[in-house]
């Protein structure tokens, strides 16, 4: 919502564009087109905005401009008829919601020249994905957005959000500035003294070594579970990047929410799959996605391995 904001203050335009399917929070504006439908999304050229929560105003609709993840040439078209009122665009580079099916170096680099001819400011949303790198994902990707929002593993399990950027766009919150502050940043929780402080214990912890160890644990799941699907003979590939890990049972390319509305998941297995972690000391997202932790080993990735092949063969079993 602020890196929004600023945005908006900072170039003095009132749209936004995101790609359809990625989650960005409850704001009214990140929210739209997060789950359309083949009833609704129109066009993949053109995706419409959509309402995700019943009552959206189709005046917020109107300031959000929907890209197709992926589609350089599509997503530079749409943006290039909005040119004259976009303050910025937002990106998800590996979107939780979609699996983590990744969002391609090419894409991402095509948007950030697109914004810097365009004067709209790149904004990444790393709320998830900082936990892939040291310096998140844009260090991976080599990619500097002009402001990031992140949260989650920066509050050490505490409720927290956290954004920054350039100096001179977040000056736009300066309440020191000639005239006050361009956007407000008031809030009851605001810099939170608890989850500060279960922050900054959090932040001494995640040093490169964390990561590293994480991410080889990340590796090593996704292999466990590629292999454990081959052996059952189940289609299925696996997604993610470091400690996250999403998969889809289909070994069809996913490029796009279209893409992963559209293809086969096999509820019945994701859900046998899914109770079976559950009942032996395995909590996984329902709808396909790990989260690893640093405090895990080994012995917990044997484990996981080796209980995802006792559902898959428990699976395949019960067929015959
Ligand atoms: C990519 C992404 N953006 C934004 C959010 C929203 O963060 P919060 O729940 O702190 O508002 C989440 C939360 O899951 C997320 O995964």
């Amino acid at each position: 919502m602020h890196t929004i904001r600023a945005a908006r203050a900072f170039t003095g335009k009132p749209r936004i564009a995101k790609v359809e399917g990625c989650y960005h929070g409850t704001y009214d504006a990140a929210e739209v087109s997060q789950n359309s439908n083949p009833g609704n999304w129109g066009e993949a050229s053109a995706p419409a905005s959509t309402s995700t929560s019943f009552g959206t105003p189709d005046g917020v609709k109107d300031d959000v401009v929907v890209l197709n993840m992926n589609d350089i040439q599509g997503s530079i078209a749409i943006l290039e008829n909005h040119k004259e009122h976009l303050a910025g665009v937002l990106l998800d580079v590996l979107p939780a919601r979609m699996n983590f099916i990744p969002m391609k170096p090419e894409y991402i680099k095509a948007i950030q020249a697109w914004c810097v001819t365009n004067g709209a400011l790149l904004i990444f949303d790393e709320v998830f994905s900082l936990r892939g790198g040291y310096r998140g994902m844009q260090g991976e990707y080599g990619v500097t957005p002009d402001l990031t929002a992140t949260g989650k593993l920066v509050g050490g399990g505490f409720p927290i959000g956290v954004f920054g950027g350039r100096t001179d766009v977040m000056d736009v919150f300066n309440v020191l500035a000639d005239g006050g502050a361009k956007v407000t940043h008031g809030g009851t929780h605001n810099a939170h003294p608890v989850s500060i402080a279960a922050g900054i214990a959090s932040m001494k912890l995640w040093d490169q070594a964390a990561v590293t160890h994480i991410n080889g644990l990340g590796k090593r799941v996704r292999q466990g579970i590629d292999a454990a699907l081959r052996d059952a003979g189940i289609p299925g590939t696996t997604y993610g990047y470091g400690s996250m890990i999403g998969w889809f049972y289909t070994e069809d390319e996913l490029h796009t929410y279209r893409d992963i509305h559209t293809a086969q998941h096999q509820k019945g297995v994701q859900g046998k799959l899914f109770k079976h972690w559950l009942n032996n000391g395995i909590l996984a997202a329902a709808r396909g996605g790990l989260i690893l932790s640093t405090v895990m080993t080994e012995a917990e990735i044997d484990h996981l391995i080796e209980q995802t092949s006792e559902a898959f063969n428990a699976i395949q079993t019960s067929k015959s």
